[in-house]
């Protein structure tokens, strides 16, 4: 297994992985974790070296992103879609996949990662925005799973208002992924 930096020839396997990890019954054919794969590749987010995937015998089975986004009048990065294969999980691939994309998003000199996520992302030092008074739409489960980790933290008190995605995460109505 292996940690790679995502190129083109991987494409219909990061699709394959996350459709297989994300897919349910409720999902939109067109707007989903499998499509933003490709998706991004021609949005004006899309940071090559800051989208990674696991790669075991040539299949991919692990897939994250970052990509642009802004708070407010501050410029940073989203996480997500973040995912690991089923049988492949808990083997720490999550964690590998996240903390390169922190070594490599640091090294470049971005000041943040937000994300919408759950308690799996505490570990990494991601904390709730809340504190900040960031928000991400109207809803309050959102709001609530709304997180940040301060890569410089001296603009800590600096970063508040709505996290705003690059456009691979809305749909034409403007809704989230
Ligand atoms: C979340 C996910 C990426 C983690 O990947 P992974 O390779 O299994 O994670 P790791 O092996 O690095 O870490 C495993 C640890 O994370 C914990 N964990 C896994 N999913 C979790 C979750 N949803 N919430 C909280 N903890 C979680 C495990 O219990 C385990 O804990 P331990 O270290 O105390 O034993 C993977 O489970 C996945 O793809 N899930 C489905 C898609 C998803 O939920 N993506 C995230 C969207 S917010």
């Amino acid at each position: 297994m292996e940690i790679k930096t995502f190129e083109l020839s991987y494409l219909h396997s990061a699709k394959d992985a996350l459709k297989s990890i994300f897919y349910n019954e409720n999902s939109s054919d067109i707007f989903n974790e499998w499509e933003f794969a490709e998706n991004l590749l021609k949005s004006d987010g899309y940071l090559p070296e800051l989208c990674v995937i696991a790669v075991d015998e040539e299949n991919v089975v692990g897939y994250n992103a970052l990509t642009k986004a802004k708070i407010g009048s501050s410029f940073g990065l989203a996480l997500g879609p973040l995912g690991v294969r089923k049988e492949y999980q808990n083997k720490g691939i999550g964690s590998a996949l996240v903390r390169e994309c922190m070594k490599r998003a640091e090294k470049s000199g971005y000041a943040w990662i937000a994300l919408l996520g759950g308690n799996y992302y505490s570990r990494f030092g991601f904390e709730s925005g809340k504190q900040y008074g960031i928000t991400v739409s109207e809803n309050k489960f959102d709001n609530e799973h709304l997180q940040i980790l301060f890569l410089d933290r001296s603009i800590k008190d600096r970063v508040s208002g709505r996290l705003v995605y690059c456009d691979a995460f809305y749909d034409a109505d403007g809704n989230l992924l």
